[in-house]
């Protein structure tokens, strides 16, 4: 459920109609709605109220906008980071360090030091190296990290295959094999409190037997682990649930996902973390736009929009679904290809698709760009980069601006030896 909806045949964020936001904004723009994003912080953690000691950690890539943090901040949310600028972010947002935790395959001595001067409460180890480098890291700082060790389950989530992470052909976490030789190696090292284990399988996940088989497979390393006297008071089980693009494939809710999580860990007797992204942010956003032309083409006309695959690179990476709906709809519709300025024909957001009728001028969005929108748009043909909005109420607030091609130019410059 979300909070953009008809009133009075205009769509609105909430109460604020999506037209006055362009009169102030222009096109592009994403636009956030601050109960959507507080409705789905509530759902997952209710999800999780049956399960005894939880900690969830927003995955900032989906969207880290620092206003769409401050608002989860305030839901009790700590951090998932992948990156110093990523701590940056939670931190700005007032997230206390201990909530934080690093995640990711290519963590710099640097990042890591950074995160340990911060003070991050947990860090995701995804190689024997990683532990042992933290571990000196931390000891000549005169602290200890706490870390899990990420294993790598040989699990098929049975998704896209550019955001399946959890098969050993991928490149994250350690083989499930060689995890109890590693995790009791690093365990040894002054610096590094090793608590448990963390994984996770991909993303837009639809089916939840793929992660209860993961989980599954980790919690028998544990119990090899705790077998071998090793304490375990940590598993992180990752994010990855999936959000209804189109309106007829429905994902596990987070109920569901709650109940299997119940289910699959009876028993553990450890802190469980958790990294959700997309299923809290998803469908807090659309993307705003304006048809700039319906061209005709050879079989069906092309609604050219002002967004391009710069701004939403979803379809283009992945051929994702985003559902397009014109603001202010007629009733009628037409079948189009929707595309936008940019050259290559790659920049297409659907192909004959059953869309509301729209003409140039026109502003229309597309839905459900809340996770992995604005995080992963560019400057690609020289465009703006796309700004951010987010409505409370009746009232909303510009969060990110739109970053003019002069500011860019600006910090490009011509050398000396090219000068005429
Ligand atoms: N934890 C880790 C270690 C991750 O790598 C990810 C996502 C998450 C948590 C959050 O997963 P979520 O709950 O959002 O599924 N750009 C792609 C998605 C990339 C996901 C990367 N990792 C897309 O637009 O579909």
């Amino acid at each position: 459920m979300d909070h953009f909806q008809l009133i009075d045949g205009a769509l609105h964020c909430e109460a604020v109609p999506l037209s006055r936001i362009v009169q102030e904004v222009g096109t592009p723009v994403y636009v956030y709605s601050r109960a959507t994003l507080e409705r789905h912080a509530r759902v997952f953690r209710e999800a999780l109220s049956g399960l005894p000691r939880t900690h969830v950690a927003f995955a900032i890539k989906a969207n880290p906008n620092i206003a769409v943090l401050k608002v989860l901040q305030k839901q009790g949310f700590g951090a998932d980071i992948v990156s110093g600028g990523e701590m940056k972010r939670a931190l700005a947002a007032g997230m206390d360090a201990r909530d934080i935790v690093f995640s990711g395959v290519g963590k710099t001595r640097e990042e890591l030091s950074a995160a340990l001067e911060a003070g991050v409460g947990q860090f995701n180890i995804e190689l024997e190296e990683e532990g042992v480098v933290l571990a000196a890291l931390a000891h000549a700082m005169g602290k200890t990290a706490d870390a899990v060790l990420r294993v790598n389950p040989d699990v098929d989530a049975g998704t896209h295959a550019k955001i399946s992470t959890g098969k050993k052909e991928n490149k994250f976490g350690v083989p499930i094999d060689e995890a109890p030789g590693i995790f009791a190696r690093l365990s040894s090292l002054p610096g590094l409190n090793l608590r448990g284990l963390a994984l996770h399988i991909g993303s837009q996940i639809f089916d939840l037997g793929p992660i209860e088989a993961a989980y599954g497979k980790v919690g028998a390393v544990m119990a090899d682990l705790r077998a071998a006297g090793h304490s375990i008071d940590r598993i992180d089980l990752g994010g990855g649930l999936g959000v209804p693009y189109e309106r007829d494939k429905v994902p596990p809710s987070p109920a569901d996902y709650g109940a299997m999580v119940e289910r699959a860990t009876r028993g553990w007797d450890v802190d469980l973390y958790f990294e959700p992204g997309r299923v809290i942010v998803g469908n807090a956003g659309v993307l705003l736009t304006r048809v700039i032309w319906v061209k005709p083409g050879a079989v069906r006309p092309f609604v050219i929009v002002d967004a391009a695959m710069n701004d939403l690179a979803r379809p283009a990476m992945y051929d994702a679904w985003h559902d397009f709906e014109a603001v202010a709809p007629t009733g009628e519709h037409m079948e189009a290809n929707i595309a936008g300025p940019v050259c290559e024909s790659g920049d297409t957001f659907a192909l004959a698709r059953q869309i509301d009728a729209v003409k140039a001028g026109d502003l229309a969005v597309f839905r459900t760009a809340g996770a992995y929108g604005a995080t992963m748009a560019s400057t690609y043909n020289s465009r703006a980069l796309v700004p951010e909005v987010l409505v409370d109420g009746g009232r909303y607030a510009i969060v990110a601006d739109r970053i003019a091609p002069e500011t860019i130019i600006a910090a490009e410059r011509v050398p000396d030896f090219l000068a005429d």
